[in-house]
C-alpha cells in the first residue's frame, strides 16, 4: 500500500477529505495524483482560494471568486472554468463531505509541462478543489485573545495575488509557532502590512485602522466584511497602514481570516496589549460579525 494511501484517513495528519475534485471529475481523495511535471509542483505556478461554509451554505462566495478571477489575472492565466461552473463543483463537494461547517479549497495551476520559466502554450491549466472540515477555533482565543510577534515583511511584492507559493507565509507563521505565539504581525518599512495568514487592524482612540488594499496586503473578503460592519455600527475605520510605534501604543489589536474570523491579539511581543484584556470595539464587531454569520442569506 502506497504512502498515501495509508496517510489518507489517518486523523494525526488530519486529512480529513474524502472526495475532491481534480480536473473535470469527482474522485477519491487517495486516487487523486497529479504529475511531477505540474506547473504547482515544479514552481509554485499557481492561485488558490479558501472559502467557509456554515452548516452546508457558503459565505461570500461571490467576493471568493471574483478574488480568484483577480490572482487568476494577475498571474496571467484564464479561468478554466466560469463562476457558474465553480460553484457547482462547491455545492457538489459540499454535499458529498456531508454538509456540515466546511472549509473549501480551490487551487489552479499553469499545468504539466517542461520545466522551463517560460509560460507553455496550449497547456491546459490544472484545476484542484477539496473541502475538509473547518478547524473550531479555540473558546480561549476570543475569550482572552492570541498572542503575536512582529516580524520583517519578507515576502514578495504582490501580497495582493493568493498564490500558492507561499514558503515567507510558512517560515513566518513558524516562528511565531516557535516563539509561542500564534499569529506573526508583518512590518514592511516600519508599517504593519498584515499577519501571516491574515488581516491586521489596530483601533486607536475608537478608530479602527488597517492597511490599504495593493500590492502589500491581500484583499480579506473578512476585511471587507469588517469595514461594512463598521460603518453599519458607526464606527470610524481608515484603510490606513500604522507605524510599529502606533502597532505598540494601540489600545486593540486585532486580525482576521474566512476559516478564523476576527481574533483579538492581547500580547504582542510578549508584551499586554493594553490592559491585556479584550477591547469593547473588538465586541462590537465580532457581536455584529457573529450575528451576520447567522442571519445572512448564504449562497
Ligand atoms: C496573508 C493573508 N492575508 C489575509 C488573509 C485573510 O483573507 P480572508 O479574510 O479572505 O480569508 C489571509 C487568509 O488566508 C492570508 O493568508
Amino acid at each position: 500500500m502506497a504512502l498515501f494511501d495509508r496517510c489518507i484517513f489517518d486523523d494525526n495528519l488530519g486529512l480529513n477529505v474524502n472526495e475532491v475534485f481534480l480536473n473535470g471529475e469527482f474522485i477519491s481523495a487517495d486516487k487523486a495524483k497529479v504529475s511531477v511535471f505540474d506547473r504547482g509542483f515544479l514552481f509554485g505556478d499557481g492561485v488558490y482560494e479558501i472559502i467557509p461554509v456554515y452548516s452546508g451554505h457558503c459565505f461570500r462566495l461571490d467576493g471568493h471568486l471574483k478574488r480568484l478571477q483577480h490572482s487568476l489575472n494577475a498571474v496571467r492565466m484564464s479561468s478554466p472554468l466560469s463562476n457558474l461552473q465553480w460553484i457547482n463543483i462547491i455545492e457538489q463537494l459540499v454535499k458529498r463531505n456531508g454538509e456540515g461547517d466546511q472549509s473549501v479549497y480551490l487551487q489552479v495551476t499553469r499545468g504539466v509541462a517542461s520545466r522551463d520559466h517560460i509560460f507553455p502554450e496550449g497547456v491546459a491549466p490544472t484545476t484542484f478543489a477539496m473541502s475538509s472540515d473547518l478547524q473550531v477555533v479555540p473558546q480561549n482565543y476570543k475569550s482572552k485573545g492570541i498572542s503575536a510577534i512582529t516580524l520583517p515583511d519578507i515576502r514578495w511584492q504582490n501580497c495582493h495575488v493568493k498564490a500558492i507559493t507561499l514558503l515567507s507565509n510558512i517560515l513566518l507563521k513558524q516562528w511565531a509557532q516557535d516563539f509561542g505565539a500564534q499569529e506573526a504581525l508583518l512590518l514592511r518599512n516600519g508599517y504593519l502590512t498584515e499577519g501571516s495568514t491574515s488581516n491586521a487592524y489596530a483601533v486607536m482612540d475608537g478608530e479602527i485602522y488597517t492597511a490599504p488594499k495593493d500590492e502589500r496586503v491581500l484583499a480579506g473578503i473578512t476585511r471587507d466584511l469588517i469595514l461594512e460592519l463598521a460603518i453599519y455600527a458607526n464606527i470610524a475605520i481608515f484603510e490606513q497602514a500604522v507605524s510599529e510605534k502606533q502597532l505598540r501604543e494601540a489600545d486593540e489589536i486585532w486580525v482576521s481570516s474566512s476559516t478564523k474570523g476576527i481574533l483579538p491579539i492581547t500580547t504582542l511581543d510578549g508584551v499586554a496589549v493594553n490592559s491585556g484584556k479584550i477591547g469593547a470595539v473588538w465586541i462590537e464587531i465580532n457581536m455584529l460579525y457573529q450575528r451576520y454569520k447567522r442571519d445572512v442569506n448564504l449562497w
